[in-house]
C-alpha cells in the first residue's frame, strides 16, 4: 500500500526580482491571476488532490500569506450584513481549516533545496508534495491531481515535466530520459540543474510540482551548493535515482511560469479566456488592441 499524500510544502521565500518594483512591499505569491493570488492557485490545486496540512516557507515580509488563508472576521460580517452572499462566498472559499496551516522561515535564501529542507520537521517521515506557487498549470484535472493518481499506481517520487526549447533547458531541472510508457509516464536515468543548451541530455524539463519520499532529507541533510552557487533540490533528488523509483510525468495542461513578465501576462489572459463571464469581452477587447 502506498501512503497517502497528506502534506503539501510551499516554498514562498523567494524575492520576486524578475516582477519589481510590483513585488516591493508585497509577496509575489499574493500577484493575482485573474481573481486569485498565485498561493490560493496553489493551495486550491492541493486541496483538490486530497492534501489536509499545508506548510509554508516563508521570509521576512510574507506574514501577508499568513492573513489570505485566516478567518477575516470583521469583512465576513461586513458582507454578511449587506447580503453580499457571492463575494463572502469567494472569502470563504479561501479560508482554510484551523489547524491545516504550518509556517516555518526559510531565514537565508540558500536555494529551493534548502527551503524544503527547511520544512522537514513538518513533514516527518512520509511522502509529500511540493508545489512551486509561481507556476501555474491550467488543466481539466488539477496538476497534482493528476500526479497523485499516477503515485497510486507507481509510488516512489514523481516529478511533473513538459518539453522546453533547447534553448531554455538552462532555466530547468532536465531529465536524462529513460523508457516511456503509456500514460505520459517516464523513467528518469538522471538529473541535472539548469545545464546549457549542449549539455543537456533532453529538452525534458521539470516543472514546480513535486511528489518526494521522505529520503530526500537524508540528501538534503548534507547538501552542498550546486547550480547558481544554491542547495539545488534536483541535487538531492538525482542520489535518489537507483534506490526508489523516480518518474517524470507528462502532465495534461499547459503551465505558465508568473514569476515572469510574459508568464503571468499570458496566464492572465489564459484564465480570462476560460472565464465564461468575461471570455467574450476579453477577446473583444484583445482583438481590438491587436488591430491597432
Ligand atoms: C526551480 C527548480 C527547477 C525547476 C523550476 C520549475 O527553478 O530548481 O529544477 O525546473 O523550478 O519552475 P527556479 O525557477 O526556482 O530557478
Amino acid at each position: 500500500m502506498k501512503q497517502r499524500i497528506r502534506k503539501a510544502v510551499f516554498p514562498v521565500a523567494g524575492l520576486g526580482t524578475r516582477i519589481l518594483p510590483a513585488t516591493k512591499a508585497i509577496p509575489k505569491e499574493m500577484l493575482p491571476c485573474l481573481d486569485k493570488p498565485l498561493i490560493q492557485h496553489a493551495v486550491d490545486e492541493a486541496r483538490a488532490a486530497g492534501i489536509e496540512q499545508f506548510i509554508f516557507v516563508t521570509s521576512k515580509g510574507k506574514t501577508v500569506l499568513e492573513d489570505h488563508f485566516d478567518i477575516n472576521q470583521d469583512l465576513n460580517k461586513t458582507l454578511e450584513a449587506k447580503s453580499k452572499h457571492k463575494a463572502l462566498q469567494l472569502v470563504k472559499d479561501s479560508e482554510l481549516p484551523a489547524g491545516s496551516l504550518f509556517f516555518t522561515r526559510q531565514a537565508v535564501p540558500l536555494g529551493l533545496g534548502h527551503a524544503v529542507w527547511c520544512a522537514r520537521h513538518l513533514v516527518g517521515n512520509e511522502p509529500f508534495a511540493v508545489l512551486l506557487p509561481d507556476d501555474i498549470v491550467l488543466s481539466e484535472t488539477p496538476c497534482l491531481k493528476q500526479m497523485t493518481d499516477v503515485y497510486g499506481e507507481l509510488g516512489g517520487n514523481i516529478v511533473s515535466v513538459m518539453e522546453v526549447p533547447r534553448s531554455q533547458t538552462n532555466k530547468y531541472g532536465i531529465l536524462d530520459v529513460g523508457k516511456e510508457s503509456q500514460g505520459g509516464v517516464v523513467e528518469i536515468k538522471g538529473l541535472i540543474e539548469k545545464p546549457e543548451p549542449e549539455k543537456a541530455p533532453s529538452c525534458l524539463s521539470i516543472i514546480g510540482r513535486y511528489i518526494l519520499q521522505p529520503e530526500i532529507f537524508t540528501h538534503l541533510n548534507t547538501q552542498s551548493a550546486g547550480s547558481g552557487g544554491e542547495i539545488q533540490l534536483t541535487d538531492s533528488m538525482a542520489k535518489l535515482i537507483g534506490t526508489q523509483p523516480f518518474h517524470g510525468f507528462r502532465f495534461k495542461g499547459t503551465r505558465y511560469d508568473c514569476g515572469d513578465r510574459i508568464g503571468f501576462i499570458t496566464a492572465n489572459l489564459a484564465f480570462a479566456l476560460r472565464d465564461e463571464k468575461i471570455a467574450e469581452e476579453v477577446r473583444a477587447n484583445v482583438k481590438e488592441l491587436l488591430e491597432i
